[in-house]
C-alpha cells in the first residue's frame, strides 16, 4: 500500500467580523452568556464573498505551500453545507477557478465532519492508486442558513474555508483513520431546499424554513461521547498510546467541549489547539483553518490528531505524523 503525507494547507476568510456584543444588539444575549457557554468571542461573516471564493483562496495557499502545479492535483474533494449552487458541486466550481483541469471534483455531505470524510476519500484514493495528488476543502458560508433571529444557534456560526493537500509518499505519515455515522434529523437539521414535490403541488408550511436547526443539549452530549472516542479508534489502529499524542485538533464547535473531551481521555487541555474565539463553528471548515493555523507549531515526527463532529450524525478522525 502506498504512503500519504499532508504537503500543504491554507485558509482563508471573510474581512467583516462580527463580535458578541454586536450580537447583542440583534437579540436578546450577551458577551457574557456567549463566552461562558462556548468560548466564542467573535466570528468572521461573509460579507458578499462566496463559499467558491473562500475555497479557491485556501486552495491557492495551500497549493503554493505544497510547491506543485495545479496540473498535478488529480482528485478535488469538498465538504461543504453550503455550496454556492447545488449543481454544479462547489468542487467542479473550484476546479475551474483553479484550472485544475487534471481533476475529478466532487462534494461530500457530511456537516462538521466533512473534512475528515473528504480526508478519508483522498488518503484511501492515495493508498489504493487512484490518485496520487488530493486536494481536499471544507468552506462555508454558514451565514447565509443561520437564523439571524434565533439566539440558540445565531450565536454559534461563522464563515470561514481550510484546504490541504495530500499526496503520495514512500514514507506514511497516515497512522489511522476512524469515521462512522448514527442517522439522526432531530439533533441538527437543514432542511435547505423545498422537499415536497412542486408538481404535485403539496403545500407545507416548513418548506420556507430553510435555516439551521440545533437542538444544543442533545449535540452536546453527543459531541462529549464521540470526541474521546474518535481519539481512542485512532490510537488503537496505531497501536499507539494517548501520552504518545503531541497536539489535538478538535471541531471548533464549544471550548467546553474541547475541555470535557480532554479531561475525559485524560489530555493535558494545552495539546487542544483552540482559534474558536475568533472564527465560532465554522463546520466543515472549522478542523482544516485550525490545521493551517496551528502547523507553525509543530515539529517534525510530532503525532497530531484531528476530530470531527456534527450533522448527520457523523464523526471521525485522524491521526498523522507531521
Ligand atoms: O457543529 C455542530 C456541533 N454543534 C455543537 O457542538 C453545539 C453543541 N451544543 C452546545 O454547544 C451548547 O448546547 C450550546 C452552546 C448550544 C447551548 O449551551 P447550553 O449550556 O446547553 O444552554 P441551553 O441550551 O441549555 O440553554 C440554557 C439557557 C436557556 O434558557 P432557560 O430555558 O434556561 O431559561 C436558553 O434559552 O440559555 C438560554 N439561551 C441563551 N441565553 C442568552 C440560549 N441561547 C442563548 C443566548 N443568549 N445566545
Amino acid at each position: 500500500m502506498r504512503g500519504v503525507k499532508i504537503i500543504g494547507t491554507g485558509s482563508a476568510r471573510p474581512n467583516k467580523t462580527l463580535t458578541n456584543d454586536e450580537l447583542a444588539k440583534l437579540v436578546d444575549t450577551s458577551d457574557e452568556w456567549i463566552t461562558s457557554r462556548t468560548g466564542i468571542k467573535s466570528r468572521y461573516i461573509s460579507d458578499g464573498v462566496s463559499t467558491t471564493q473562500l475555497a479557491v483562496e485556501a486552495a491557492k495557499k495551500a497549493i503554493e505551500e505544497a510547491k506543485i502545479s495545479v496540473l498535478e492535483i488529480d482528485m478535488i474533494v469538498v465538504g461543504t453545507l453550503t455550496p454556492d449552487l447545488l449543481m454544479p458541486s462547489a468542487a467542479c466550481m473550484i476546479q475551474s477557478a483553479l484550472g485544475a483541469v487534471n481533476a475529478t471534483a466532487f462534494d461530500i455531505s457530511a456537516a462538521c465532519s466533512g473534512f475528515i470524510y473528504g480526508s478519508k476519500i483522498a488518503i484511501n484514493a492515495i493508498r489504493c492508486e487512484d490518485a496520487k495528488t488530493v486536494l481536499v476543502i471544507g468552506a462555508e458560508v454558514l451565514s447565509k442558513i443561520v437564523d439571524w433571529k434565533d439566539r440558540n444557534t445565531c450565536v454559534l456560526f461563522g464563515d470561514g474555508a481550510g484546504a490541504a493537500i495530500y499526496q503520495e509518499s514512500e514514507e506514511n505519515k497516515i497512522l489511522g483513520v476512524y469515521t462512522q455515522s448514527e442517522g439522526n434529523v432531530k439533533a441538527l437539521s437543514l432542511n435547505g431546499i423545498p422537499l415536497s414535490n412542486c408538481f404535485l403541488q403539496t403545500t407545507n408550511e416548513n418548506d420556507t424554513d430553510f435555516y439551521i436547526k440545533m437542538d444544543g443539549r442533545e449535540v452536546y452530549k453527543f459531541a462529549i461521547s464521540v470526541a474521546p472516542l474518535c481519539i481512542e479508534k485512532v490510537l488503537e489502529k496505531a497501536n499507539m498510546d494517548v501520552s504518545e499524542i503531541d497536539h489535538v485538533i478538535l471541531h471548533q464547535a464549544n471550548e467546553r467541549i474541547m475541555d470535557m473531551a480532554a479531561k475525559k481521555i485524560d489530555i493535558d487541555q494545552s495539546k487542544f489547539f483552540k482559534n474558536l474565539d475568533s472564527y465560532g463553528n465554522t463546520s466543515a471548515a472549522s478542523i482544516p483553518i485550525a490545521l493551517d493555523e496551528a502547523k507553525s507549531e509543530f515539529k517534525p515526527g510530532e503525532k497530531i490528531v484531528l476530530v470531527g463532529f456534527g450533522g448527520g450524525l457523523t464523526w471521525g478522525s485522524i491521526l498523522f505524523e507531521w
